[in-house]
Protein backbone atom coordinates (compact mmCIF):
# COMPACT_ATOMS: atom_id res chain seq x y z
CA UNK A 1 0.00 0.00 0.00
CA UNK A 2 1.12 3.61 -0.83
CA UNK A 3 2.37 5.31 2.41
CA UNK A 4 0.63 8.79 2.71
CA UNK A 5 2.94 11.44 1.90
CA UNK A 6 2.28 15.09 1.32
CA UNK A 7 5.59 15.64 -0.40
CA UNK A 8 4.66 15.62 -4.58
CA UNK A 9 6.27 12.66 -6.61
CA UNK A 10 7.63 14.27 -9.47
CA UNK A 11 8.74 13.13 -13.12
CA UNK A 12 11.20 15.10 -15.25
CA UNK A 13 11.75 14.30 -19.04
CA UNK A 14 14.76 15.14 -21.12
CA UNK A 15 16.96 18.00 -20.46
CA UNK A 16 19.75 15.47 -18.44
CA UNK A 17 21.94 17.67 -21.61
CA UNK A 18 20.34 21.29 -20.46
CA UNK A 19 18.66 22.26 -17.30
CA UNK A 20 17.31 18.75 -15.70
CA UNK A 21 20.34 18.21 -13.30
CA UNK A 22 20.00 21.10 -11.80
CA UNK A 23 16.15 20.99 -11.07
CA UNK A 24 17.01 17.07 -9.76
CA UNK A 25 19.20 18.60 -7.55
CA UNK A 26 17.21 21.17 -6.17
CA UNK A 27 14.16 18.92 -5.37
CA UNK A 28 16.54 16.47 -4.00
CA UNK A 29 19.83 17.87 -2.21
CA UNK A 30 22.55 16.40 -1.77
CA UNK A 31 22.41 17.89 1.71
CA UNK A 32 19.34 18.50 3.42
CA UNK A 33 15.26 17.60 3.82
CA UNK A 34 13.82 16.91 0.01
CA UNK A 35 11.11 18.77 -1.48
CA UNK A 36 9.94 15.97 -2.77
CA UNK A 37 8.79 12.22 -2.25
CA UNK A 38 10.33 10.96 -5.09
CA UNK A 39 11.93 12.14 -8.66
CA UNK A 40 12.22 9.87 -11.75
CA UNK A 41 14.18 11.09 -14.54
CA UNK A 42 13.65 10.03 -17.99
CA UNK A 43 15.90 10.73 -21.05
CA UNK A 44 17.56 9.08 -23.70
CA UNK A 45 21.51 8.78 -21.77
CA UNK A 46 22.63 5.37 -19.95
CA UNK A 47 23.99 6.22 -16.93
CA UNK A 48 26.06 3.50 -16.07
CA UNK A 49 28.43 3.82 -18.23
CA UNK A 50 27.40 7.25 -18.66
CA UNK A 51 26.91 8.37 -22.28
CA UNK A 52 26.64 12.40 -21.67
CA UNK A 53 28.53 14.53 -18.92
CA UNK A 54 26.41 14.67 -15.29
CA UNK A 55 28.97 16.43 -13.33
CA UNK A 56 30.17 15.88 -9.77
CA UNK A 57 26.97 16.76 -8.07
CA UNK A 58 23.89 15.24 -10.25
CA UNK A 59 26.05 12.20 -10.11
CA UNK A 60 26.10 12.09 -6.26
CA UNK A 61 22.18 12.68 -5.72
CA UNK A 62 22.06 9.66 -8.41
CA UNK A 63 22.41 7.24 -5.18
CA UNK A 64 19.41 8.63 -3.00
CA UNK A 65 16.76 7.24 -2.41
CA UNK A 66 14.02 9.64 -3.65
CA UNK A 67 15.89 9.72 -7.00
CA UNK A 68 15.23 6.90 -9.91
CA UNK A 69 16.72 7.30 -13.67
CA UNK A 70 14.82 5.79 -16.30
CA UNK A 71 16.80 5.48 -19.85
CA UNK A 72 13.69 5.53 -22.73
CA UNK A 73 13.62 6.23 -26.35
CA UNK A 74 10.98 9.24 -26.17
CA UNK A 75 9.86 9.13 -29.12
CA UNK A 76 7.96 6.25 -28.77
CA UNK A 77 4.60 6.93 -27.08
CA UNK A 78 3.81 3.29 -25.32
CA UNK A 79 7.37 3.98 -23.92
CA UNK A 80 6.46 7.90 -22.97
CA UNK A 81 3.01 6.06 -21.15
CA UNK A 82 4.80 3.63 -19.39
CA UNK A 83 7.21 6.24 -17.53
CA UNK A 84 3.88 7.31 -15.61
CA UNK A 85 3.61 3.78 -13.81
CA UNK A 86 5.24 4.72 -10.60
CA UNK A 87 7.05 2.46 -8.62
CA UNK A 88 5.63 0.34 -6.35
CA UNK A 89 4.26 2.01 -2.84
CA UNK A 90 4.59 4.91 -4.86
CA UNK A 91 2.07 6.98 -5.42
CA UNK A 92 0.91 8.55 -8.76
CA UNK A 93 3.04 11.04 -10.12
CA UNK A 94 1.59 14.59 -9.08
CA UNK A 95 4.05 16.72 -11.29
CA UNK A 96 5.53 16.26 -14.60
CA UNK A 97 8.33 19.16 -16.03
CA UNK A 98 9.05 18.78 -19.64
CA UNK A 99 12.78 19.73 -20.57
CA UNK A 100 12.87 17.67 -23.88
CA UNK A 101 13.18 19.02 -27.21
CA UNK A 102 16.30 19.02 -29.99
CA UNK A 103 18.70 21.57 -28.57
CA UNK A 104 21.39 21.67 -32.05
CA UNK A 105 20.24 23.87 -34.43
CA UNK A 106 21.76 22.51 -37.17
CA UNK A 107 18.47 19.32 -36.87
CA UNK A 108 16.56 19.56 -39.50
CA UNK A 109 12.75 20.34 -39.48
CA UNK A 110 11.72 16.55 -39.61
CA UNK A 111 13.68 15.81 -36.63
CA UNK A 112 12.65 18.45 -34.90
CA UNK A 113 9.01 17.53 -35.38
CA UNK A 114 9.72 14.19 -34.38
CA UNK A 115 11.77 14.55 -31.14
CA UNK A 116 10.39 17.83 -29.96
CA UNK A 117 7.40 18.34 -31.32
CA UNK A 118 5.74 14.58 -31.08
CA UNK A 119 8.07 13.65 -27.78
CA UNK A 120 6.49 16.88 -25.82
CA UNK A 121 3.21 16.06 -27.08
CA UNK A 122 2.83 12.66 -26.07
CA UNK A 123 3.90 13.55 -22.46
CA UNK A 124 1.23 16.06 -22.82
CA UNK A 125 -1.57 13.63 -23.63
CA UNK A 126 -0.53 11.15 -21.33
CA UNK A 127 -0.02 13.53 -18.32
CA UNK A 128 -3.36 14.94 -18.78
CA UNK A 129 -4.76 11.39 -18.99
CA UNK A 130 -3.04 10.66 -15.33
CA UNK A 131 -4.59 14.33 -14.40
CA UNK A 132 -1.27 15.56 -12.78
CA UNK A 133 -1.64 18.74 -11.03
CA UNK A 134 0.98 20.53 -13.31
CA UNK A 135 2.87 20.33 -16.05
CA UNK A 136 5.65 22.68 -16.37
CA UNK A 137 7.25 23.14 -19.89
CA UNK A 138 10.28 24.73 -20.39
CA UNK A 139 10.71 27.31 -23.68
CA UNK A 140 14.46 27.96 -24.32
CA UNK A 141 14.54 31.29 -26.05
CA UNK A 142 14.78 30.55 -29.61
CA UNK A 143 13.22 33.93 -30.56
CA UNK A 144 14.09 36.85 -32.05
CA UNK A 145 13.84 39.53 -29.51
CA UNK A 146 13.79 43.04 -30.91
CA UNK A 147 16.73 44.58 -29.27
CA UNK A 148 15.01 47.94 -28.66
CA UNK A 149 12.14 46.35 -25.72
CA UNK A 150 12.12 43.83 -23.75
CA UNK A 151 9.44 41.87 -24.21
CA UNK A 152 6.91 41.14 -21.97
CA UNK A 153 4.45 37.95 -22.56
CA UNK A 154 1.55 39.88 -24.60
CA UNK A 155 4.38 40.32 -26.81
CA UNK A 156 4.78 37.96 -29.58
CA UNK A 157 8.90 37.65 -30.61
CA UNK A 158 9.31 35.67 -33.73
CA UNK A 159 10.42 32.44 -33.69
CA UNK A 160 14.43 32.15 -34.66
CA UNK A 161 14.64 29.27 -37.66
CA UNK A 162 14.04 25.70 -37.51
CA UNK A 163 14.23 25.24 -33.76
CA UNK A 164 12.46 27.97 -32.77
CA UNK A 165 9.38 27.22 -35.48
CA UNK A 166 8.83 23.86 -34.21
CA UNK A 167 9.65 24.66 -30.36
CA UNK A 168 7.26 26.97 -30.64
CA UNK A 169 4.90 24.85 -32.43
CA UNK A 170 5.21 22.76 -29.30
CA UNK A 171 3.84 24.89 -27.00
CA UNK A 172 0.66 25.46 -29.50
CA UNK A 173 0.02 21.23 -29.50
CA UNK A 174 0.40 21.46 -25.37
CA UNK A 175 -1.84 24.56 -25.08
CA UNK A 176 -4.13 22.93 -26.86
CA UNK A 177 -4.65 20.20 -24.95
CA UNK A 178 -7.54 21.21 -22.56
CA UNK A 179 -7.03 19.29 -19.71
CA UNK A 180 -3.37 19.50 -19.22
CA UNK A 181 -2.18 21.84 -15.83
CA UNK A 182 0.13 23.07 -18.53
CA UNK A 183 2.71 25.96 -17.67
CA UNK A 184 4.96 27.25 -19.77
CA UNK A 185 8.11 28.94 -18.55
CA UNK A 186 10.39 30.54 -21.37
CA UNK A 187 13.84 31.13 -19.64
CA UNK A 188 16.56 33.48 -20.87
CA UNK A 189 20.05 32.22 -21.82
CA UNK A 190 20.54 29.89 -18.98
CA UNK A 191 24.18 29.62 -17.49
CA UNK A 192 25.18 28.04 -13.86
CA UNK A 193 27.61 25.02 -12.14
CA UNK A 194 27.69 22.12 -13.85
CA UNK A 195 25.63 23.44 -17.04
CA UNK A 196 27.70 22.59 -19.93
CA UNK A 197 24.93 23.58 -22.49
CA UNK A 198 24.71 27.19 -23.53
CA UNK A 199 25.66 30.32 -25.16
CA UNK A 200 27.26 31.99 -21.86
CA UNK A 201 29.32 28.35 -20.53
CA UNK A 202 30.74 28.71 -24.49
CA UNK A 203 31.63 32.68 -23.92
CA UNK A 204 32.92 31.43 -20.76
CA UNK A 205 34.87 28.67 -21.88
CA UNK A 206 36.18 31.45 -25.28
CA UNK A 207 36.73 34.04 -22.26
CA UNK A 208 39.51 31.73 -20.57
CA UNK A 209 41.38 30.93 -23.41
CA UNK A 210 41.55 34.66 -24.44
CA UNK A 211 43.07 35.23 -20.99
CA UNK A 212 45.09 32.88 -21.21
CA UNK A 213 46.59 33.94 -24.37
CA UNK A 214 47.01 37.71 -22.94
CA UNK A 215 45.03 38.90 -25.86
CA UNK A 216 41.61 40.89 -25.69
CA UNK A 217 38.69 39.16 -26.72
CA UNK A 218 36.87 40.50 -29.92
CA UNK A 219 33.76 40.09 -31.28
CA UNK A 220 31.89 40.18 -34.85
CA UNK A 221 29.28 42.17 -34.09
CA UNK A 222 29.01 46.20 -33.02
CA UNK A 223 27.60 46.59 -29.49
CA UNK A 224 24.79 48.04 -29.58
CA UNK A 225 21.74 47.62 -27.65
CA UNK A 226 22.63 44.03 -27.68
CA UNK A 227 20.38 42.08 -24.77
CA UNK A 228 21.46 38.68 -24.24
CA UNK A 229 19.33 38.15 -20.57
CA UNK A 230 20.71 35.36 -18.79
CA UNK A 231 19.35 33.42 -15.90
CA UNK A 232 20.59 30.84 -13.15
CA UNK A 233 19.91 27.27 -13.06
CA UNK A 234 19.43 27.66 -9.73
CA UNK A 235 16.57 29.91 -10.50
CA UNK A 236 15.14 27.97 -13.75
CA UNK A 237 15.01 24.73 -10.96
CA UNK A 238 13.76 27.58 -8.31
CA UNK A 239 10.86 29.03 -10.94
CA UNK A 240 9.48 25.74 -12.46
CA UNK A 241 8.90 24.54 -8.68
CA UNK A 242 7.12 27.84 -7.58
CA UNK A 243 5.08 27.33 -11.28
CA UNK A 244 4.24 23.53 -10.74
CA UNK A 245 3.11 24.83 -7.19
CA UNK A 246 0.86 27.76 -8.36
CA UNK A 247 -0.53 25.49 -10.86
CA UNK A 248 -1.10 22.80 -8.43
CA UNK A 249 -3.13 25.41 -6.62
CA UNK A 250 -5.38 26.08 -9.57
CA UNK A 251 -5.72 24.09 -12.07
CA UNK A 252 -5.53 25.22 -16.27
CA UNK A 253 -9.21 26.87 -16.21
CA UNK A 254 -8.68 29.46 -13.45
CA UNK A 255 -4.57 29.55 -14.24
CA UNK A 256 -5.50 30.14 -17.79
CA UNK A 257 -7.93 33.39 -16.46
CA UNK A 258 -4.86 34.76 -14.44
CA UNK A 259 -1.89 34.48 -16.56
CA UNK A 260 -2.97 32.79 -19.88
CA UNK A 261 -1.70 34.34 -22.98
CA UNK A 262 -2.57 33.55 -26.54
CA UNK A 263 0.32 31.57 -28.31
CA UNK A 264 0.18 32.78 -32.09
CA UNK A 265 0.67 30.46 -34.71
CA UNK A 266 3.84 31.38 -36.76
CA UNK A 267 4.43 28.36 -39.05
CA UNK A 268 3.58 27.57 -42.95
CA UNK A 269 -0.30 26.51 -43.16
CA UNK A 270 0.41 23.90 -44.75
CA UNK A 271 2.39 21.96 -42.04
CA UNK A 272 -0.80 21.59 -40.12
CA UNK A 273 -1.91 18.60 -42.16
CA UNK A 274 0.81 17.08 -42.28
CA UNK A 275 2.06 16.96 -38.95
CA UNK A 276 -0.19 15.04 -36.61
CA UNK A 277 -1.85 16.95 -33.69
CA UNK A 278 -0.93 20.66 -35.09
CA UNK A 279 -3.98 22.94 -33.98
CA UNK A 280 -4.95 24.94 -37.03
CA UNK A 281 -3.49 28.41 -37.80
CA UNK A 282 -6.76 29.77 -36.81
CA UNK A 283 -7.61 28.29 -33.30
CA UNK A 284 -7.08 30.78 -30.51
CA UNK A 285 -4.92 28.71 -28.23
CA UNK A 286 -4.45 30.73 -24.22
CA UNK A 287 -1.99 28.81 -22.06
CA UNK A 288 -0.02 30.26 -18.77
CA UNK A 289 3.24 31.85 -19.88
CA UNK A 290 6.12 33.12 -18.42
CA UNK A 291 9.40 35.20 -18.91
CA UNK A 292 12.24 34.22 -16.85
CA UNK A 293 15.41 36.28 -16.32
CA UNK A 294 17.49 37.72 -14.05
CA UNK A 295 17.35 41.22 -12.95
CA UNK A 296 21.02 41.95 -14.94
CA UNK A 297 19.54 43.22 -18.17
CA UNK A 298 22.37 41.63 -19.27
CA UNK A 299 23.60 43.03 -22.62
CA UNK A 300 26.09 41.24 -25.50
CA UNK A 301 28.75 43.72 -23.73
CA UNK A 302 28.19 43.38 -20.00
CA UNK A 303 28.14 39.68 -20.54
CA UNK A 304 31.66 39.93 -22.34
CA UNK A 305 32.81 42.18 -20.09
CA UNK A 306 31.83 40.18 -16.96
CA UNK A 307 33.50 36.97 -18.36
CA UNK A 308 36.73 38.57 -19.86
CA UNK A 309 37.49 40.41 -16.87
CA UNK A 310 37.31 37.45 -15.04
CA UNK A 311 40.12 36.10 -16.71
CA UNK A 312 42.17 39.01 -16.60
CA UNK A 313 41.72 40.37 -20.71
CA UNK A 314 39.36 42.64 -22.36
CA UNK A 315 36.10 42.69 -24.74
CA UNK A 316 36.43 44.48 -27.75
CA UNK A 317 34.99 44.82 -31.25
CA UNK A 318 36.29 44.58 -34.38
CA UNK A 319 35.93 47.96 -36.42
CA UNK A 320 34.02 48.35 -39.28
CA UNK A 321 36.53 47.73 -41.83
CA UNK A 322 37.81 44.91 -39.68
CA UNK A 323 34.81 43.35 -40.02
CA UNK A 324 34.13 43.48 -43.52
CA UNK A 325 37.38 41.43 -44.19
CA UNK A 326 34.85 38.23 -42.74
CA UNK A 327 32.52 39.11 -45.57
CA UNK A 328 29.96 35.86 -43.76
CA UNK A 329 30.40 34.93 -40.94
CA UNK A 330 30.74 31.23 -42.21
CA UNK A 331 34.52 32.24 -43.67
CA UNK A 332 35.16 33.65 -40.28
CA UNK A 333 33.89 30.32 -38.40
CA UNK A 334 37.45 28.24 -38.87
CA UNK A 335 39.72 30.53 -38.46
CA UNK A 336 38.17 32.14 -35.26
CA UNK A 337 38.21 28.49 -34.13
CA UNK A 338 41.33 27.56 -34.67
CA UNK A 339 42.48 29.82 -32.56
CA UNK A 340 40.13 29.22 -29.54
CA UNK A 341 40.21 25.02 -29.84
CA UNK A 342 43.77 25.43 -29.91
CA UNK A 343 44.37 27.59 -26.89
CA UNK A 344 41.78 25.19 -25.44
CA UNK A 345 43.55 22.16 -25.86
CA UNK A 346 46.57 24.21 -24.65
CA UNK A 347 45.27 24.64 -21.49
CA UNK A 348 44.11 21.61 -20.53
CA UNK A 349 47.46 19.51 -21.40
CA UNK A 350 49.42 22.51 -19.18
CA UNK A 351 46.41 22.13 -16.56
CA UNK A 352 47.76 20.43 -13.08
CA UNK A 353 46.65 17.48 -12.99
CA UNK A 354 46.32 17.81 -17.35
CA UNK A 355 42.57 17.34 -17.71
CA UNK A 356 42.27 14.17 -20.20
CA UNK A 357 37.97 14.56 -20.50
CA UNK A 358 35.57 17.41 -20.36
CA UNK A 359 32.76 18.08 -21.70
CA UNK A 360 33.47 21.70 -22.10
CA UNK A 361 34.63 22.81 -25.93
CA UNK A 362 35.85 26.24 -26.99
CA UNK A 363 34.49 25.62 -30.43
CA UNK A 364 32.41 28.28 -31.37
CA UNK A 365 29.58 26.71 -33.53
CA UNK A 366 28.23 29.15 -36.60
CA UNK A 367 25.27 29.62 -34.35
CA UNK A 368 27.07 30.94 -31.63
CA UNK A 369 28.85 33.15 -33.43
CA UNK A 370 25.65 34.89 -34.96
CA UNK A 371 24.05 37.37 -33.19
CA UNK A 372 20.91 36.95 -31.02
CA UNK A 373 18.88 38.72 -28.74
CA UNK A 374 16.83 37.73 -25.78
CA UNK A 375 15.30 40.32 -24.37
CA UNK A 376 12.89 38.97 -21.29
CA UNK A 377 10.93 41.54 -18.66
CA UNK A 378 10.11 39.20 -15.31
CA UNK A 379 7.74 41.36 -14.11
CA UNK A 380 4.93 38.77 -14.51
CA UNK A 381 6.52 35.82 -12.56
CA UNK A 382 6.83 37.90 -10.19
CA UNK A 383 3.89 39.62 -9.79
CA UNK A 384 1.55 36.55 -10.22
CA UNK A 385 3.73 33.82 -9.10
CA UNK A 386 5.57 35.11 -6.37
CA UNK A 387 9.12 34.27 -7.47
CA UNK A 388 12.12 35.57 -5.73
CA UNK A 389 15.09 35.21 -7.76
CA UNK A 390 18.20 33.62 -6.00
CA UNK A 391 20.52 34.55 -8.73
CA UNK A 392 19.26 38.17 -9.78
CA UNK A 393 22.42 39.34 -10.60
CA UNK A 394 25.13 37.99 -13.40
CA UNK A 395 28.76 39.22 -11.84
CA UNK A 396 31.91 37.44 -11.24
CA UNK A 397 31.05 35.82 -8.38
CA UNK A 398 28.71 33.33 -9.68
CA UNK A 399 30.99 32.42 -12.80
CA UNK A 400 33.78 31.97 -10.58
CA UNK A 401 31.40 29.69 -8.48
CA UNK A 402 31.02 27.79 -11.87
CA UNK A 403 34.84 27.55 -12.49
CA UNK A 404 35.66 26.25 -8.80
CA UNK A 405 33.30 23.33 -9.62
CA UNK A 406 34.67 22.60 -12.68
CA UNK A 407 37.62 23.04 -11.46
CA UNK A 408 37.45 20.42 -8.55
CA UNK A 409 36.21 17.93 -10.62
CA UNK A 410 38.79 17.92 -13.18
CA UNK A 411 37.24 19.16 -16.26
CA UNK A 412 38.44 22.84 -16.32
CA UNK A 413 41.95 23.59 -16.29
CA UNK A 414 44.12 24.31 -13.18
CA UNK A 415 46.77 26.92 -13.94
C1 LIG B 1 13.65 5.29 -30.88
O1 LIG B 1 12.49 4.80 -31.47
C2 LIG B 1 12.32 5.19 -32.84
C3 LIG B 1 10.93 4.71 -33.27
O2 LIG B 1 10.79 3.33 -33.06
C4 LIG B 1 13.45 4.64 -33.67
O3 LIG B 1 13.31 5.06 -35.02
C5 LIG B 1 14.77 5.16 -33.11
O4 LIG B 1 15.84 4.59 -33.80
C6 LIG B 1 14.88 4.83 -31.63
N1 LIG B 1 16.05 5.49 -31.10
C7 LIG B 1 16.98 4.83 -30.43
C8 LIG B 1 18.14 5.64 -29.94
O5 LIG B 1 16.91 3.63 -30.19
C1 LIG C 1 10.25 10.93 -38.20
O1 LIG C 1 9.13 10.12 -37.92
C2 LIG C 1 8.51 9.58 -39.08
C3 LIG C 1 7.22 8.91 -38.67
O2 LIG C 1 7.38 8.11 -37.54
C4 LIG C 1 9.49 8.62 -39.76
O3 LIG C 1 8.92 8.09 -40.92
C5 LIG C 1 10.75 9.40 -40.11
O4 LIG C 1 11.73 8.52 -40.64
C6 LIG C 1 11.33 10.12 -38.91
N1 LIG C 1 12.41 10.98 -39.37
C7 LIG C 1 13.48 11.28 -38.66
C8 LIG C 1 14.50 12.12 -39.33
O5 LIG C 1 13.64 10.92 -37.50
Amino acid sequence: MAAPNSKPSVLIFGGVNTCSRALACFLVPAEGDALVSHVRIVDKYSVAPPTTYFGAEFTKILSKPEIEYKQANLTVPSIVASMFEPPAGQNPYDYVFDLTGEVRPDRTEMIQINTTCKVSRSIGLEAAKQKVKAYVRMQLPFYESSSKSNHDEKDDPKPEGTIGTWWHETLRMLASIEDLNLVIVRVGLVYGPYTEYGYITTALTVASVYGHMKKPMKSLHSPGKHATNTVHVQDVAGAFWACANWMASLGRKEADILAGEQILFHNDKSKVSEVEGMPPHDKKLIAPLFNLVDDSNSTYLSVGQTATSMFGTTFEFFSIGERTLFKFVDDAVEEINEHHVGGWVEMNQASNPPITNTPLSAYMEKWDLDKHTVAFNNTKIKEIVGYKLQQPEFNQDALKEIVDKWKAEHTWPNL
